[in-house]
């Protein structure tokens, strides 16, 4: 075998962003919108990409020379994915990588991880390297790391593992929670965030006042833990309460913006049980958890507010190869 496809699903955060940074629990659901990754095996040691989503065609570089120098921001998780696989495992000759999203890298999905997460798994595969889950996490979640400097590894477990996880950093914790169904309605706010100045952001805040810090974690750990009870149970409203509340400490971290503020009160006006903005803040999603009969008014309201609805499945297969 010299060529493999591989994919990964992108992800929401449900609830616990930015805690799950300080050592809390979060709460995080794949979506189906997946990344697909071609990986070729090259005669020559070379590592060549095309990832038209993100612009990126005809890049080349001698694998050696992979992280020295600059390297192009559209290759760079790939690239640094390539380098810390082959430092670890020995590959021979080179690899052309090929990316294929179903989803704009701006909603927040993400798309980066994703990415690492399938060069990953479809370059053990291709080397035959058995590498088990938890092992492609590390791996992946070291890449992102080094790149990032700062990150739970939230987004590389739903990328591996699928479904819906209760998550602590570093996958200290991985535990799948069984949902088949979740009333969830995603609206995009049309702005890109940028995660680690949101994550810097936050940080100069708590460290302005230590002790209402570690309150508002402690609160926001709470509201994790009685909302994976809720997910459970199916108790939609009780999660849509949670999501309420954790998106007033979200706002008092000033993550939140006007608008996504406005898409959260459209949405909450028209009949969700509750609503808050998911992953960093500053833009991206929001996410409301509606009753089945509202669903339709509720994606109007976020239209009508300026938003964009996104139509996600969830309870989807983490990383698999296609072909
Ligand atoms: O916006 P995203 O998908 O990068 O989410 C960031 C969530 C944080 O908790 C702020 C960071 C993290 O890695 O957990």
């Amino acid at each position: 075998m010299n060529k493999i496809t591989v994919s990964a699903p992108g992800k929401l955060m449900l609830l616990g962003e930015h805690a799950v940074v300080y050592n809390r629990p979060c709460l995080v659901t794949a979506v189906g919108q997946r990344m697909y990754a071609t990986i070729e095996s090259l005669v020559e040691p070379v590592f060549e990409l095309e990832a038209t989503d993100v612009k990126v065609t005809g890049y080349k570089k001698p694998l050696a020379q992979l992280g020295e120098g600059e390297i192009f921001k559209g290759a760079m998780f790939v690239g640094i994915a390539v380098k810390n696989f082959t430092k670890k495992y020995a590959i021979r000759g080179g690899v052309r990588i090929t990316t294929k999203s179903e989803f704009s890298s701006l909603f927040g999905f993400g798309s980066s991880s994703a990415s690492t997460v399938c060069v990953i798994k479809g370059l053990a595969e291709l080397t035959n390297t058995k590498l088990n889950n938890k092992e492609i996490f590390d791996l992946a979640y070291k890449t992102v790391l080094e790149i990032q400097g700062k990150g739970s590894g939230f987004d590389v477990a739903a990328a591996i593992f699928g479904g819906t996880i209760y998550f602590v950093i570093g996958g200290k914790v991985i535990e799948p929670i069984t949902t088949e169904s979740l009333p969830l309605v995603v609206g995009y706010s049309g702005i890109k965030a940028d995660t680690v100045t949101m994550i810097n952001q936050v940080a100069q805040k708590f460290a302005d006042s230590p002790k209402k810090a570690e309150k508002i974690l402690n609160a926001i750990a709470q509201l994790v833990n009685q909302a994976k009870q809720a997910l459970i149970a199916k108790d939609w409203e009780s999660l849509g309460k949670y999501m309420d509340m954790n998106q007033d400490y979200l706002r008092d971290m000033g993550v939140s913006t006007e608008k996504l503020e406005t898409l959260i009160f459209a949405a909450k006006k028209a009949g969700a049980w509750g609503a808050k903005l998911s992953g960093a803040g500053g833009g991206d999603c929001m996410i409301a958890i509606t009753p089945e009969d509202k669903v339709e008014n509720v994606k109007q309201a976020i239209n009508q507010a300026g938003g964009k609805v996104i139509d996600v499945t969830i309870n989807v297969e983490g990383v698999r190869i296609e072909k």
